[in-house]
Parts: structure tokens; sequence; C-alpha cells
């Protein structure tokens, strides 16, 4: 049995394990200070799943906040923006991603957004279902998005 515990990342302690997932699971990188900057922007909304008892990281999600047109007609407002997640393959099917996704979705309720988007690969059917399920819909697709030259599904939803 595996247990673990969804917390907020911690930039002093985290950020190695972090990139690390992060560099093993996608092949979207970033420098350390992107990820060190979405954490100061919003720190509630950047969470890893510890595994208990090893303290590794399993997975982690981070979101920013931005402002832009509403896709449910609300005009100008605040959007949150799951920018990665990532769970490793160990530790898939335990519900981690689902639980990093929830604890997004609370953090940015808490900041008074109330709509979410994300892009991911129109080949990727493990994470179109994950959305899927959470209530994630198909609002178009980003032709090329992704420097390898695979377009993007872009996905919405209200929280
Ligand atoms: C996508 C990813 C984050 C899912 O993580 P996970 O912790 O294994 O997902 P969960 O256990 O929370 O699964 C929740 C739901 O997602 C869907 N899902 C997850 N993995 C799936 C798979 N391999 N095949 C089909 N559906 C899958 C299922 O609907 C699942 O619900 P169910 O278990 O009741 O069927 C993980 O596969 C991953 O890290 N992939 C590589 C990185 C990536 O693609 N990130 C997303 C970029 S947009």
């Amino acid at each position: 049995m595996t247990n673990y515990k969804i917390r907020r990342f911690n930039p002093e302690t985290d950020i190695e394990a972090v990139q690390l997932v992060n560099s093993i699971c996608l092949p979207e990188n970033y420098p350390r200070f992107f990820f060190l900057e979405i954490a100061n922007k919003f720190p509630e909304g950047f969470n890893v799943a510890e595994l208990e008892g090893f303290g590794d990281i399993a997975g982690y999600e981070m979101t920013r906040i931005e402002r832009g047109l509403s896709n449910y007609g609300f005009g100008i407002c605040k959007k949150g923006h799951i920018i990665s997640i990532a769970v490793m393959d160990k530790y898939r099917r335990l519900k981690i991603a689902e639980k990093l996704m929830d604890a997004a979705h609370k953090a940015l309720r808490l900041r008074d957004v109330r709509e979410v988007y994300l892009e991911v690969r129109e080949s990727n059917q493990a994470a179109l279902n994950l959305y899927q399920k959470l209530g994630y819909q198909q609002h178009k697709i980003s032709k090329h998005y992704y420097t390898d030259g695979e377009s993007a599904i872009i996905m919405i939803s209200k929280i």
C-alpha cells in the first residue's frame, strides 16, 4: 500500500525533486527560476504528493492565476491555468493526479477564481481521461503548439 499526502510545494526543499519529476515525465521542462516564480506568485497553487515514510516526491502540479476573457461569458476575469502536472510512473493510477488537481482547484476558489484552463497533447490519452473525469471540456485545438509540432487541446472547466 502506497500512502502519500498532498501538501504545498516548499521552494527551499522541493525544487530539485520537482524538477526531476518534471524532466522524467514530460518533454516540457522549465528553468529553476520559472518554478520558483510560479510558487512565489501563487504558493497555494503549487502542490506536491509526498510519499509517507520516505519523504520522496511522487508528483506535483503548478498553477498560475491570469487575467483574460472568460470562456463562459463573464467578461474579463481571473482564470486559473494549470501549467504542469506529473506523477512518477511507479506511483500512477493511485489518484495522485486527481488529488493534486483538487488541491489546485481549491486554492483557485479561495482566490475567487471560477474557471480554469490547460493545454494537453492530442496524443496524451491518460491526461485527457483525467481532465474529462474532472469535468473539463475540449475548448479548441492549438495547432503545432508544442515545439515538436504536436497540437494541443485546450481544455476548460468551471470550478
Ligand atoms: C496524466 C497523469 C498526471 C495521471 O496521473 P495519475 O496519478 O496516474 O492519475 P490518477 O490516478 O489520479 O487517475 C485519475 C484518472 O485519470 C485517468 N487516467 C490516468 N491514467 C490513465 C491511463 N494510463 N490510461 C487511461 N486513463 C488514465 C483515469 O480516468 C483515472 O481515473 P480511474 O483511475 O478512476 O480510471 C500521469 O499519467 C502522468 O504524470 N503522465 C505524464 C505527464 C503528463 O502527461 N502530464 C499531463 C500533461 S497535460
